[in-house]
């Protein structure tokens, strides 16, 4: 008899996952969705009425339904959906990356078992198998950095406004149609959910908890077509690039758009596609390469997190070797745009200065800290690119 599941949400993933089930005849005969909750009963539906409830508690508390399926976006209400699903004693399976950053504390409190029953796998790179990649096939194998290309509505719309010179806020309408960018796209093109999937990576990789606000994080958002011209004249291409990265005593992690060659991996990542690459002892690199955002590639890799927690697959769970601090002395080198005059006494080194466009740049060596504490950096105006 196929198993229970309860689907709580039924936006774009949720529909997603939906289809999958009822469309492939191996799945239907393992799973069955029984039970969908939603916000608002009144929405037109093309399923069945009796499928849905507003009635979160009754799905919950469903002595027949062995996995919550979570797929909204408010992290707060999914927080207290997948504590109470797990001490009801069912499995929960994820995609809410926010959620999941804002509470990797409270996670790794959790004993292995719950732990175990609790899989997110969508909520990182949408159908690329990374975490389970960290988790278990890194499970022996000492990580340096893993770092890469982790949003994919960013990574389209900087693929516009460079194929087609579309303008930003065109380029964001398109990842809105496609169903790539957040409901709300700030998170996209300021960088939070980069900083998100990149605190849930970075627990993955060293069992470290960073805080989402602790990232360096700038978004797209201040690039425009002149910051486009500088690159293609330098023949480079910008990405919003994630990076994090552990020594013997101190992780580091940020959150940048980047210059990057158009022979590179991470140059050549077109359309919504995602592109990770993990740096190891004995490996050296290894990268994976996937699909981002979008309904079915997400809905595709929290169906085999159902059926992962339905077979009890353990993931594993890195051993903790104390709390190691955040370390923000490394430096890096920026390009800043700039229409406000910017301090530059935050820099260690000046690399360059000139124009671009009507404005003036500068290129300088800076550390991660004095990036993160200038108020030139937070200012709108200034459009900052990492070399
Ligand atoms: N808005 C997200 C992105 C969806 O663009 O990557 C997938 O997590």
């Amino acid at each position: 008899m196929a198993r229970k599941i309860g689907l709580v949400g039924f936006g774009c993933v949720a529909q997603g996952f939906y289809q999958l089930v009822v469309n492939n005849p191996l799945v239907r005969e393992q799973i069955e969705i029984k039970r969908i909750c939603i916000k608002h009963s009144d929405k037109p539906r093309a399923l069945s009425e009796d499928l849905f409830t507003t009635d979160i508690d009754s799905l919950v508390t469903d002595n027949e339904i062995e996995v919550v399926v979570e797929l909204i976006d408010d992290a707060s209400a999914a927080w207290d959906i997948i504590t109470t699903a797990l001490s009801e004693g069912k499995a929960v399976v994820s995609a809410n990356k926010k959620m999941i950053a804002e509470n990797l504390r409270n996670l790794q409190r959790f004993p292995h078992e719950i732990q175990n029953k609790f899989h997110y796998e969508a909520a990182v790179g949408a159908c690329i198998p990374l975490l389970k990649t960290l988790d278990n096939h890194y499970g022996y194998e000492p990580i340096s950095k893993v770092e890469g290309i982790i949003n994919g509505s960013t990574n389209y719309i900087l693929g516009r406004m460079f194929a087609d010179r579309v303008s930003f806020e065109e380029a964001l309408g398109q990842a809105q149609d496609l169903g790539y960018a957040e409901s709300d796209p700030k998170l996209d093109i300021e960088g939070f959910d980069a900083s998100h999937k990149l605190s849930i990576i970075l627990f993955h990789a060293f069992n470290q908890v960073c805080k989402p606000e602790d990232i360096l994080r700038i978004g797209i958002d201040r690039i425009d077509s002149t910051d486009v011209d500088f690159a293609v004249k330098n023949q480079k291409t910008i990405k919003l690039t994630a990076c994090c990265f552990r020594n013997e005593s101190s992780i580091g992690a940020f959150c940048l758009p980047r210059f990057v060659n158009l022979t590179e991996h991470l140059g050549r990542t077109e359309d919504a596609y995602n592109a990770v690459e993990i740096s190891s002892v004995n490996t050296d690199k290894q990268l994976l390469l996937g699909k981002g955002a979008g309904g079915e590639a997400t809905a595709m890799a929290v169906l085999a997190d159902v059926m992962s927690v339905l077979d009890n697959q353990q993931r594993m769970i890195k051993p903790q070797h104390g709390e190691l601090s955040l370390n923000d002395g490394q430096e890096i080198d920026i390009y800043v745009r700039h229409q406000q005059n910017i301090d530059t006494s935050s820099f260690t080194e000046i690399l360059d200065m000139g124009s671009a466009g009507g404005d003036q740049f500068l290129i300088g060596r800076i550390s991660l800290k004095a990036l993160k504490k200038s108020p030139w950096a937070r200012h709108t105006g200034n459009s900052i690119i990492m070399i």
